[in-house]
């Protein structure tokens, strides 16, 4: 059986690339699979959080998921600090996965900064963390933006090794879901930057609550080259932009990333829809887009989130039916590697 696992962490600024890169993907894939979506607020304590923030922006991304389309009934929301089996099985991945490994990841080397001494150890474990959260459901695929590939990378190495040094065939092997011509939304402010929620400048990203004027203000002011838009011919022949074309203009192509997207079209269409005009013309339709898409769902984000009620209910019975998935499998892995259970 197929089942789809996700989490977004709870600290604030959701935007777009979240959305084009993860959670649009999740309300696309709700149909045909058994999803669970989570709001991993344990992972989120790896960097200082406000505890009331913390809980507000728990709230915001569990309204974010509603408000984008995913459905609380025939798929399970909750967030991760309340279903046990996370943490425990997270131990249990401490002591499989191996410091080499959690020296590769580059994500770690990011977000702990020139001071690595002080980052929490909880950051030096996060993508054991992030595996527990996977595995404990044993999901089988898992949609996520181009920079979780190396954690899902390490959530196969965690799952192979665990099956091979205790002789079973337990954890399944995950297939990465990263899907869309909006994988990697850059920073409109530097094309070379991950949009992020993180970044000082709220001019470089547009967040999932901001109205129509901050919308079109930040596409306005977004950087871009004195050239004109190329045409179709500048793809692969897969249809595929080449990653060296994307680098020679990185701003113009991120933002025909997201109008693409956004737009649901693919690059041909277009790149042949705006060959040859200016930005001038091309923003003013991907701000009529943007507003368009991105302003309805901040506007049910802002109204859900004031109804803290219903989205705690919407938590409460997610967490109840995550529970009743992932404890069997904790028992069943606890039983495996040897911790009494009378
Ligand atoms: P996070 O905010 O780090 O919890 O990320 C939540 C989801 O959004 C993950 O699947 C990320 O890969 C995805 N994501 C974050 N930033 C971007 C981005 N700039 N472009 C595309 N996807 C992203
Ligand atoms: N690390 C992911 C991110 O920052 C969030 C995450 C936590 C996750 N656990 C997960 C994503 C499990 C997919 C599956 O984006």
């Amino acid at each position: 059986m197929k089942r789809i696992f996700s989490g977004v962490q709870p600290t604030g600024n959701l935007h777009l690339g979240n959305y084009l890169g993860a959670i649009r993907n999740f309300v696309r894939l709700q149909s045909d699979f058994d999803c669970i979506f989570c709001v991993v607020d344990l992972h989120a304590l790896t960097l200082w959080q406000e505890p009331e923030e913390l809980r507000r922006h728990t709230r915001e991304v569990t309204a974010a998921f509603l408000a984008a389309g995913v459905d609380p009934k025939s798929n399970i929301i909750f967030n991760q600090s309340q279903v046990r089996a996370h943490a425990e099985l997270a131990w249990i991945f401490n002591c499989v996965a191996r410091i080499g490994w959690l020296n590769r990841m580059t994500q770690f080397k990011e977000k702990a900064g020139k001071n690595r001494e002080n980052a929490s150890a909880g950051l030096y474990v996060y993508p054991n963390l992030m595996a527990a959260d996977i595995l404990a459901y044993k999901a089988t695929h898992v949609p996520v933006g181009d920079d979780q590939r190396q954690h899902l990378e390490l959530c196969r190495d965690i799952a192979q090794k665990f099956n091979h040094d205790y002789g079973v065939d337990f954890f399944p092997i995950i297939e990465p879901q990263i899907l869309g011509s909006a994988t990697r939304v850059m920073s409109l402010r530097d094309g070379s930057r991950k949009m992020s929620k993180s970044e000082a400048s709220d001019m470089s990203r547009i967040n999932m609550t901001d109205g129509a004027d901050e919308i079109a203000r930040k596409l306005r002011k977004a950087t871009t080259d004195p050239d004109l838009l190329p045409g179709p011919e500048v793809l692969g022949e897969d249809g595929a932009l080449p990653e060296e074309t994307r680098r020679a203009r990185p701003e113009a192509y991120n933002l025909l990333g997201i109008y693409a997207a956004l737009a649901d079209e693919d690059w041909t269409a277009v790149l042949t829809r705006f060959e040859g005009k200016g930005f001038g013309d091309f923003k003013k339709a991907l701000v009529e887009l943007a507003v368009a898409k991105v302003g309805p769902i901040g506007d049910e984000m802002k109204r859900l989130t004031a109804d803290t009620g219903a989205v705690d209910a919407v938590l409460r019975e997610g967490a109840e039916r995550a529970r009743a998935i992932s404890e069997p499998i904790l028992q069943e892995c606890q039983d495996i590697v040897g911790l009494l259970r009378p």
